[in-house]
């Protein structure tokens, strides 16, 4: 059985150890945060990526050990690193957890490890990051260790696609690594697409997300003229959508959340701008989605004549539908924004009890003067939304616009 460390246990490195356990590969996994830790020995799971019932199974098969001490990884032949690769508080791109996680791993790394990245970052981080770190702290492992990455892909919640029929793209900084990175996930991915040199798969994840939230934003804007112009936009997209060729739908929203589309554009964009490059369009969007909740606060206004005293409630606080996640989630400035003009505002999501320092409100606690639907999740009571406000705004488009008091935006 082979043996590949995981470090980092989040999303993408549960999501990771469920389908390498899965074909059989016994996973070594270090996380730096002891209570996660705790959580997975006694096998509950943090996550959507995972469940209960694989961790138990995988537990008692003995394909999975997990502990907050690095030497876990001592006998891996591969080590995958899937830290956060977040924004600080000014908005920069941290990379303390990258860095962290490169120098505690160092030393337990043996002579031909193949150390593969799986966070996303700027282009140049296998090269002028990672690589360094290691050899600074390994010097004598320096020459042996194969050096490659692999942006991940994955997609929480998503039940159509995962890593089998996910295609991978992979490098590595010479070509023994890229051959070892290739074979190893042909392991459990039908496809695999070796770049030329490690920068190019570190800059197609950035193309990917930066190209979504570019469109996003860009979709979120014509919704803005079409709801002003009494134009339904989901019907829009639905006509446009006729054109075999040249158009891809995206669907307007309350703007991006997550652990990705909002944070990965802003790592091309710093990484452009300390080489003195501009990428306005990029630029844009980033600003675009950071104020999408002040176009839709001030169209409220407007609807609602006024938001001081109204009593809204929220339906929908994680990032996007079916996953428990609140990163980035753009509930949070919606909710802010509407609280600075005076409006009273609870939240409720059936997949969350507590966010942003409060509890979540029952939907029937009262009737509401309006309900946004940010998310809809598959467990979103439609029917008790229905009958506890006096105005529903659907930004998902999955409530049924069989009553007058039904906005689509
Ligand atoms: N969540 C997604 O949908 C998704 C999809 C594709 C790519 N990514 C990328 O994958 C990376 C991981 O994202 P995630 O969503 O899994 O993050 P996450 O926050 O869910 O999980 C990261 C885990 O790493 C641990 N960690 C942090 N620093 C560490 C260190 N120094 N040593 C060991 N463990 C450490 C944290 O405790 C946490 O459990 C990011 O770069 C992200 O951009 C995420």
């Amino acid at each position: 059985m082979r043996k590949v460390g995981i470090v980092g246990l989040g999303y993408v490195g549960l999501a990771l150890t469920k389908s390498l356990c899965e074909v059989g590969v016994q996973v070594l996994g270090f996380d730096s945060d002891k209570e996660k830790v705790t959580q997975l020995q006694n096998l509950i799971t943090p996550n959507e990526s995972i469940s209960n019932d694989d961790l138990l199974k995988f537990s008692e098969s003995g394909t999975f050990n997990v502990e907050s001490n690095p030497t876990v990884l001592s006998e891996a032949e591969v080590v995958i690193i899937s830290v956060p690769t977040p924004l600080n508080q000014l908005g920069k791109p941290d990379f303390k957890p990258l860095q962290s996680a490169c120098t505690s791993v160092a030393p337990f790394l043996k002579a031909d490890t193949l150390l593969i990245n799986e966070s996303t970052s700027h282009p140049g981080t296998l090269r002028n990051i990672i690589v360094p770190l290691v050899v600074d702290a390994r010097p004598d492992r320096a020459k042996n260790i194969k050096f490659a990455c692999s942006p991940e892909r994955v997609n929480p919640g998503d039940s159509q696609f995962n890593h089998s029929n996910t295609p991978r793209v992979v490098s590595g900084i010479d070509e023994v690594a890229k051959s070892k990175v290739k074979e190893f996930y042909e392991k459990f991915v039908k496809e695999v697409f070796v770049a030329s040199t490690p920068e190019v798969a570190e800059m197609s994840k950035l193309l990917e997300n930066s190209f979504r939230l570019i469109n996003i934003s860009f979709i979120n804007e014509i919704s803005v003229f079409c709801n002003d112009k009494g134009i339904p936009i989901r019907e829009v997209i639905a006509a446009a959508s006729t054109k075999p060729f040249g158009f891809m739908p995206f669907y307007p929203g309350p703007g991006v959340g997550g652990h990705c589309i909002p944070v990965d554009p802003v790592y091309l964009l710093e990484n452009a701008h300390r080489d003195g490059i501009r990428l306005p369009i990029l630029e844009d969007a980033i600003k675009l989605n950071e104020n999408r909740y002040k176009t839709i606060v001030e169209y409220l206004e407007r609807q609602l004549k006024g938001l001081s005293g109204k009593r809204i409630l929220i339906e929908g606080v994680t990032y996007k539908s079916n996953v428990r996640d609140t990163r980035e989630t753009p509930a949070t400035r919606i909710l802010s924004g509407l609280k600075d003009v005076g409006a009273q505002v609870s939240w409720h999501d059936p997949l969350i009890e507590e966010w942003n320092g409060s509890r979540a409100t029952p939907v029937s606690a009262e009737i509401w003067d309006a309900i946004l639907v940010l998310i809809f999740h598959d467990l979103t009571d439609v029917s008790e939304l229905m009958l506890n406000s006096k105005k529903i705004f659907d930004f998902t488009g999955r409530i049924p616009k069989s009553r007058e008091h039904v906005q689509s935006l």
